[in-house]
């Protein structure tokens, strides 16, 4: 299958000579969720606004559904909706009219059902008054959705779509994009929860200092890259780790009463049940377990501060 978006060796220099990117290569799939990952600066913001149209690359090619987003460009921008990441409050007075006036932006004719539809999806309509509800901060952003969304966009773009937002909210936020998604759009979103790409997102990018440096799906990057890590309790004090254990490169406690053991999670063959039996056969008891898992956290933290 071919990508929906394809993006070819991008580079951007801002004026300032600030380079931003560097020779990015991506594909994003049709329908996938795509989560872009990278500490602040890393050019996020920047490879979505040139993708839509905002900024200018430097160098490299965009195509959008086989539309050069240049030569292209009417083709290319009606396939996309954008939230981004700085909201613009001025723009709030009504909503029904900005969310009307983005949709009458692409040249789509007057569809009322459509604007009603979308404010009532993302619970911007008050059903008993039948009205649009006064609006938070947190409501200001799903506004800013009901606008990407007025021209039915086959993509969405959502650029750190809940920060500043509360559980809550954020959750319901999942559930949209989990019915876009449904629906067929493709959704490329950008975060810093790093929960929310863990719980969304179907393949993981992680882009550093305006470079990409992993892209994966997020099943087998947690496979790959994920660790556990087992802590046993000991009945008895133990001054050293038997000779007869050293392959398993076991940890001691300074007490003496905890032994830590780490093992990747590749494969089934995670060596615990061979440890244990190695454990009793050298006399070692223990008196409780306990496993823990690497999070994508703790993946993502290792990548962005390797050298
Ligand atoms: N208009 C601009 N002129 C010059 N430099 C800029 C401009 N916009 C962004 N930059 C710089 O480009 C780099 C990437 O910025 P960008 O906004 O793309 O980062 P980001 O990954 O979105 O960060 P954040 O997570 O903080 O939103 C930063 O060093 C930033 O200072
Ligand atoms: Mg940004």
């Amino acid at each position: 299958m071919s990508p929906i978006i394809s993006v070819s060796n991008l580079s951007k220099t801002y004026g300032s000579g600030f380079k931003a990117l560097n020779n990015i290569n991506l594909g994003i799939n049709r329908g996938e969720i795509f989560a872009l990952l990278g500490p602040n600066g890393a050019g996020k913001t920047t490879l979505i606004s040139i993708i839509c149209g905002i900024a200018n690359p430097s160098q490299g090619s965009i195509s959008i559904g086989g539309h050069d987003i240049i030569k292209d460009y009417r083709a290319a921008r009606s396939m996309i909706g954008l939230v981004p990441q700085e909201l613009h409050t001025d723009a709030f007075e009504s909503v029904w009219a900005t969310v009307s006036f983005s949709r009458g932006l692409f040249g789509k004719p007057k569809n009322p059902a459509h604007i009603e539809k979308v404010l009532k999806d993302l619970s911007l309509w008050d059903k008993k008054d039948n009205k649009i509800i006064t609006l938070s901060g947190g409501m200001k952003r799903r506004v800013m959705i009901a606008k990407a969304l007025s021209h039915e966009p086959q993509i969405l773009f959502l650029d750190e779509p809940t920060a500043g937002v509360d559980v809550e909210l954020r959750k319901g936020m999942w559930e949209v994009v989990r019915t876009l998604q449904a629906s067929g759009v493709t959704i490329i979103l950008t975060t810093h929860y790093i929960e929310e790409a863990e719980e969304m997102a179907d393949r993981i990018g992680v882009i550093n200092k305006g470079e990409i440096i992993l892209i994966e799906d997020k099943a087998t990057l947690m496979q790959k890259l994920g660790k556990k890590h087992l802590t046993l309790q000991l009945q008895h004090k133990l001054d050293a780790i038997p000779e007869a254990l050293a392959a398993y490169k076991l940890e001691l406690s300074g007490d003496g009463r905890v032994v830590t053991y780490d093992y990747d999670t590749k494969g089934d063959r995670t060596g615990i049940t061979s440890l244990l039996n190695d454990l009793r056969n050298a006399g070692i008891r223990i008196s409780d377990l306990d496993t823990t898992q690497s999070s994508l956290e703790d993946i993502f933290v290792s990548l962005v501060r390797a050298p």
